[in-house]
Order: C-alpha cells, then structure tokens, then sequence
C-alpha cells in the first residue's frame, strides 16, 4: 500500500471512491457541500434517509456514476465535540478494509475540517490506520479470505499545511508498517517462530531500518551468567536467543532508553503445564518481543534525537526431559537467586536476565512489555494493558503521552506488600506470589532486576491479541504496544 497527499481538487478527482467523515450532526460542510451540491444533494439525501447516523465506524457507499470518483463513502466519526486526530486512524481503518474487500483498489480521504488541530497527527494516524486495516490472518490458507485490495491512497491536502500532511504520511507509515511486522510475526505459529526465527526476524528489520544488530546465543548467555533465561529454555531443543537492536539517534548524550520483549515464542506452561483448551493462543506468548522489534524497526525510520535500544529475550517453555521443574532454583545475572515455585511463571525469568543485560549496555531508562498474567486480563480484561513502575515521574510522563495513541494503558500499584509476597524461604525470591495480585506481584518479580533505573512494566497479556473482528482489523494480535513505544521516544526525544 502506498498513501500520498495530492493537491488535486476531489471534484476532479479519478478514483474508487472519495471517503468523507460524518459526524454525529451529520452537518455537511466544506469539501463535503460541495460534493454534495456537485452529486444535486445525494449525500444529503443518505443522510436524510437514516442509512447512516455519523456514529464511529458506520459506512454508507453513494454511487456517483457519472463523477470522475464514481463513488462517494461516507464513513462515520462520532461525536464532533470529541474528535481527536487519533480517532482518524479507525475512521480510515474502517474504510479501507470494508471497501478494500469490495474490491476498491484506489481510494481518496477527504480530512474533516477538525484535523487542523493536528495535522501531523491527523495525517499519521489517517495513514496507519489505512496500513493495519489491510493486514489478513490467514496467510496459511490455500485459498486466504478475500484481500483488502486498498492499494493507493490519497488524502486531499486541500487547506491544510503541506508539510505537516508529508510528516504525517511519513510518520503513519512507519508505525502502521511496523505494527503490521510485529502483528505477523505474532500471527506465526511457534513451529515457525522459534527463538531462532525470532532472532532473525529482529536481524532482517534492523537492517532495513539502518540499525545495529547483536544476538546473544546460549553460550554467550552462559558467559553472562544468565540463569534465569536459561533456565527456562532447558526444556526446549530450540535454543533461546536475545537479540539487541541498537538506535543512536544523539551520540552526544549518554541517556539510552531500553525497551525490553518477552519473547516467548511458545508457552506451554513446563512442567507446571497449561489445561489444554486455549493452550494453542500461548504462540502470541512473543507479543512484547516482536512489539520491541517493531518499534525499533519504526523508530530507525523515523530518526527520533535519541539512544534507544531493543533487547528481546526469546525461548520456548516447554516440558523436555531436561526442564526446570518446581523447586529447583536458578540464579539470574545480577545474582539474585529464585526458587521456581512454579514453571509457568516463565516470563518474568526470561525479562529478569533481559532487564540486567539492558543496564549492562548503559540503559537510563528502562520500559518492558510482556503478555506476563493472565491475573492482568482478570483485572482490566481486554480494555487496556497494565502499567506498573518504580518511578512516578517517568510513569506519569508515559500515560500522559500514549493518552491518545490508540492504545490503552492503566496503572497499577507496586505496593511493598507485593515484594513480601514473592519472598521465598530457601532463596532470594521466588517466581509466583499465589493469586492475590498476580500482576503486581509480577510486576515486583521484575523490580528486582533493574536496580535503581526508572522502569516501565506493561502488561499486555489481555490488549496483545483479540479474538473478535473489528471494522477497521482483523481479529489476532493487535501491535500493542507499538504505538506507545513510539510516542514515549517521540516524547523523550523532545527534551
Ligand atoms: N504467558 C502467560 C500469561 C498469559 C495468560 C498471557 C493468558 C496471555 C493470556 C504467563 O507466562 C503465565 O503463564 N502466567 C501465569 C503466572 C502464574 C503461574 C503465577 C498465569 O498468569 O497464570
Ligand atoms: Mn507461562
Ligand atoms: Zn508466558
């Protein structure tokens, strides 16, 4: 897909279909009117008819015969009081993929007179949403559903600011690429994503994105003491891997913001093992680490004045003959030693090794995600993910930047009443503090290996994949945290 900003006027204008935003008023104004009065008041007259009310994500196609567009969208953004640019990206979504799969290869955006709040924004998430919406999960099929065929799109520049309209384009691209590299990767079941694969992966992006590239394997990892990791890959004839992605975006500066993956590439609990039924999901166990991954890959092209590195711990947890079992204690980098109270609490073991090799290569800053608890899915279900920290300014500054990013994120406490509870009795800590505060107690787990460096802990166990279909995406991974990831380094590089 490629989307472009044309200065041609939509009267004019030669494509599938021109989209038009309604909103809840169903006031027609601008560009609209004038297509309106051009089409002798058809929109008006859909709009009259109740075919559409202007709620968000509502469709209706008016056929222009005779007009160079041939058909007019009309697609719904809610309420006009509420409209951010952000809201731009489902809007199109809807477009695309809906049209898209009716056989529309060519479409033009009008943008609704409200995107001059933000125009860089507006033209970003206009663009990314265009991207994710065309994106399919069922590229092993024979005979996969019908595509989005949504390969050009326009958006009129009309009155607003040329150059910001290109950034946004730019910037839209970049993450909705990039959303759609970690939502494949994602999509790939673990006989084809093993921490071998992942590792490549990693490589393949860096290179394209102009970044550098290390990837840590087993004996490596042993050198570093790494225990935890490890220990955790035993059970597994695959070979964990931990790749580091490198971004010097200020070579001037030693500030390096690390994020960090869970990269479990299949989750069957271990020894400890999962109940079968939705055992088959744990493939999207890698969420945080292919996120990691494609962030980085966005931010090498986006250019961000900022250090940023990626490390993504990847392994399987399986049930081998040579698996850690419950009670046997592993010790991680920083020689913190951890009673494994139970197997399926492997995440938080592969991110303690991670998070010490993050400080290891200078990291000031410090933000993980990780599908870590199916207790943070009990919580906030599939409505947003889990934030948890050591640092309450750093932890502020993030919720405030990812308010509107398309991703939601809620914070919760890292009380020491967590810390107690994941004491053990024979080692330093152990990896499960019973079901009360699952998350929290996850979130402490992890606390204990990034020292004093302000941290960041997303739990993305419930907003990494959904199994419902959307208008504007398919049903599977999302690209959560991607998004944020880029937003929070767009941010820190401002000051
Ligand atoms: N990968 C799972 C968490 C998960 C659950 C992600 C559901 C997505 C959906 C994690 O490794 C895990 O198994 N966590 C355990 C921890 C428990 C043993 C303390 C859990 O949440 O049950
Ligand atoms: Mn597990
Ligand atoms: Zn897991």
């Amino acid at each position: 897909m490629q989307v472009r900003i044309t200065s041609d006027a939509p009267a004019s204008y030669a494509t599938g279909a021109l989209v038009i935003p309604v909103f809840a008023d169903k006031r027609l104004d601008g560009i609209a009117a004038e297509i309106d009065a051009a089409l002798g008041g058809a929109l008006t007259d859909v709009l009259e008819s109740d075919e559409i009310s202007g709620k968000a994500n509502e469709l209706a196609v008016v056929h222009a015969k005779s007009a160079p567009y041939r058909r007019v969208a009309l697609v719904g953004l809610g309420d006009r009081a509420k409209f951010t640019p952000q809201g731009l990206a489902k809007f199109a979504g809807t477009a695309v993929r809906t049209l898209g799969k009716r056989n529309y290869a060519a479409l033009a955006f009008v943008l609704p007179g409200e995107a001059q709040a933000d125009t860089l924004l507006a033209a970003s998430a206009l663009t990314e949403g265009a991207f994710t919406a065309t994106l399919d999960g069922t590229t092993y099929r024979t005979e996969p559903d019908k595509p989005v065929v949504a390969h050009q799109v326009a958006i009129f520049a009309g009155s607003f600011d040329r150059a910001a309209l290109d950034a946004g384009v730019a910037r839209g691209t970049a993450i909705g690429e990039a959303v759609n590299f970690a939502r494949l990767m994602a999509l790939t079941p673990g006989n084809d994503m093993t921490p071998t694969h992942m590792a490549e992966r990693a490589q393949e992006l860096a290179a394209e994105a102009g970044l550098e590239f290390d990837v840590l394997d087993e004996a490596r990892m042993a050198a570093k003491h790494m225990g935890s990791l490890l220990g955790v890959s035993l059970g597994s004839d695959q070979p964990a891997t931990l790749s580091v992605m490198t971004y010097r975006g200020d070579p001037s500066s030693k500030e390096v913001l690390a994020l960090v993956g869970k990269g479990l590439t299949f989750d069957s609990g271990g020894i400890s093992i999962k109940p079968a039924e939705a055992m088959h999901e744990m493939k999207y166990d890698m969420c945080g680490g292919a996120g990691v991954i494609a962030a980085m890959y966005a931010i090498g092209k986006l250019k961000p004045k900022l250090n940023v590195i990626g490390v993504i711990p990847s392994s399987e947890n399986l049930p081998g003959p040579k698996a850690m079992k419950p009670g046997d204690i592993l010790r991680a980098m920083n020689g913190k030693t951890i009673e494994v109270i139970n197997t399926d609490a492997e995440g938080r073991l592969i991110l303690a090794d991670a998070l010490c090799y993050a400080r290891e290569l200078g990291a000031t800053k410090i933000v993980d995600a990780a599908t870590l608890t199916g207790a943070c899915v009990v919580a906030l279900g599939h409505a947003a993910s889990g934030v948890m920290s050591n640092d309450d300014a750093f932890v502020e500054r993030f919720l405030k930047v990812v308010g509107d990013v398309g991703e939601r994120y809620w914070r919760l406490p890292l009380y020491d009443d967590f810390d107690r509870q994941i004491k053990s009795d024979i080692a330093d800590i152990k990896n499960t503090g019973g079901r009360p505060g699952g998350a929290e107690t996850a979130g402490a787990f992890l606390k204990n290996f990034v020292a004093d460096v302000p941290w960041i802990h997303l739990d993305i166990a419930g907003t990494a994949y959904l199994d419902n279909e959307s208008s504007y995406q398919a049903k599977g991974p999302t690209g959560t945290p991607v998004r944020a990831f880029v937003a929070l380094v767009e941010d820190l590089a401002k000051n």
